[in-house]
């Protein structure tokens, strides 16, 4: 029976809440920051935009397969991308040297610096780095470890900044301003914000997931030297690395076998245990595993496996998408599987559904659980009984698929009914929303802001 169903789902997924914001507290904490699973990672970002920020700034995105260098320019009524560029990441850099890996960026925005005729106009730099950083300053920024599939040498401990400046001095065609550094997720909230100036949260759903906030900064007990006077409403954006969740322990008991499976086959074992029930790095997989466990247990076709099926990683995220479509659904459900070289009836069409749908909803309902931590974290933190905020979002799995938007908005919507949230979806987020720290930056009298090169 469906409601009693969703009342034990929702009950689950208070326990969660309760053990996340400890988790938060914990990552916050002076003296128990070093071992929280939840690393709630200060990012130096004081203050979101607010529409009256202006000028050229160079972007650079990395943090998938695929990097993108974009210019942009911000003026009172928009960000615009002038001019954009991808480069690919081959399979072997991403588990190459650093040193390769930073060659690699600095050739390509070489070509693009050149291409755009930017040559010698040393424009300010916002650099999107999608992976745990302990963030220093705005211009510095320590890898803490590598996630989603990358595990290049030589970089984790060390500062990315200073890794791509060299890189940058190594060819010494071109040179760059300035350079911010910021996470995906803080690039989503700051090129949401732009629009909308109660968009103080961010989040990331795609091969990885994350999302930040703005917390009071009397609470950010772990960065020294930013004392807050009594009365003052100072925050900063703390970057929340929620997908390392669980990584001690504190999720075993929801943990399934496929999830073990899935992190023991990884190659980070035992790292970002939440993201990997969550992101569209693992979401396929895990519905593989599953597919394997009931045909060898002959629950689903007849029986028989094939080399495809039994092959990690044939199974891609992006089928549970096609396979969950309304209209088009089991037409694509058969044709996937007929691809995998598998022959299905009619109960393994509605079965594979049923599997893809169970999947793709847990990944929805726990991201929701995590996103009501934190509104509600922001709610008492202002001491309001009703709090209206906007959440920035972006990643394939969100955008993507038929139904995870809705499932997840339903499901936070109930565990913070106190909150009325609106979700805007970025369009080039991360790349806009790096130029966009930048350009708050290069307007605001910040302190360094004489070290600031604005041009
Ligand atoms: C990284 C985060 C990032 C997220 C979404 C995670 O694997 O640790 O820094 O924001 O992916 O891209």
């Amino acid at each position: 029976n469906t409601t009693e169903k969703k009342r034990k789902d929702t009950t689950k997924l208070k326990l969660i809440l309760k053990l996340e914001k400890k988790n938060f507290n914990r990552g916050l904490g002076k003296h128990t920051h070093h071992r929280a699973a939840v690393k709630m990672l200060p990012t130096f970002v004081t203050a979101t935009p607010d529409g009256t920020e202006k000028g050229d700034f160079l972007a650079l995105d990395l943090g998938g397969t695929n990097f993108r260098v974009l210019h942009i320019r911000v003026n009172e009524d928009e960000q615009r991308v002038m001019k954009s560029q991808n480069c690919a990441i081959p399979q072997e850099m991403m588990v190459g040297t650093g040193e390769q890996l930073f060659d690699h960026i600095a050739a390509c925005l070489g070509e693009f610096v050149n291409s755009q005729d930017l040559k010698g106009q040393t424009l300010p730099l916002g650099f999107t780095f999608s992976f745990p950083c302990e963030q220093k300053e705005i211009d510095k920024s320590i890898l803490i470890r590598w996630t989603k599939g990358f595990n290049c040498s030589g970089v984790e401990g060390e500062d990315v900044v200073k890794l791509l400046k060299e890189a940058i001095h190594r060819r010494g065609d071109y040179d760059i301003g300035s350079v911010a550094m910021v996470n995906d997720t803080v690039g989503t909230m700051m090129s949401c914000g732009y629009k909308d100036q109660s968009c103080e949260i961010g989040m990331i759903i795609g091969t990885g997931t994350n999302a930040c906030y703005m917390e009071e900064l009397k609470n950010v007990k772990r960065v020294e030297g930013m004392e807050v006077k009594e009365g003052e409403n100072r925050r900063m954006c703390i970057n929340t690395e929620w997908g390392g969740f669980g990584d001690d322990g504190a999720l075993k008991d929801i943990l399934t076998e496929y999830d073990e499976e899935v992190d023991r086959t990884s190659i980070n074992p035992g790292i970002h245990t939440f993201e990997k029930m969550i992101s569209g790095m693992y979401l396929g997989e895990i519905v593989r595993l599953v597919l394997v466990k009931l045909t060898q247990e002959k629950l689903l076709f007849n029986g028989e496996t094939s080399k495809a099926l039994l092959t990690p990683g044939t199974f891609e995220t992006r089928f549970i998408s096609e396979i969950e479509k309304e209209d088009k659904g089991v037409e694509n459900t058969k044709k996937i599987l007929a691809d995998l070289g598998l022959t299905s009836n009619a109960v393994d069409l509605h079965i594979v559904r049923l599997i893809c749908d169970t999947i793709s909803s847990r990944s929805a309902r726990l991201c929701a659980a995590a996103l009501a931590t934190i509104v509600n974290r922001i709610r008492v933190n202002r001491k309001l009984d009703h709090l209206k905020t906007t959440v920035g979002v972006d990643g394939a799995v969100y955008r993507k698929h038929p139904n995870f938007s809705e499932e997840l908005q339903d499901m936070v919507r109930r565990l913070a009914p106190q909150c009325d949230i609106n979700f805007i979806v970025s369009e080039d987020g991360s790349g806009k929303g790096a130029a966009m720290v930048t350009a708050v930056l290069c307007k605001k009298k910040f302190k360094r802001l004489n070290e600031f090169n604005c041009a």
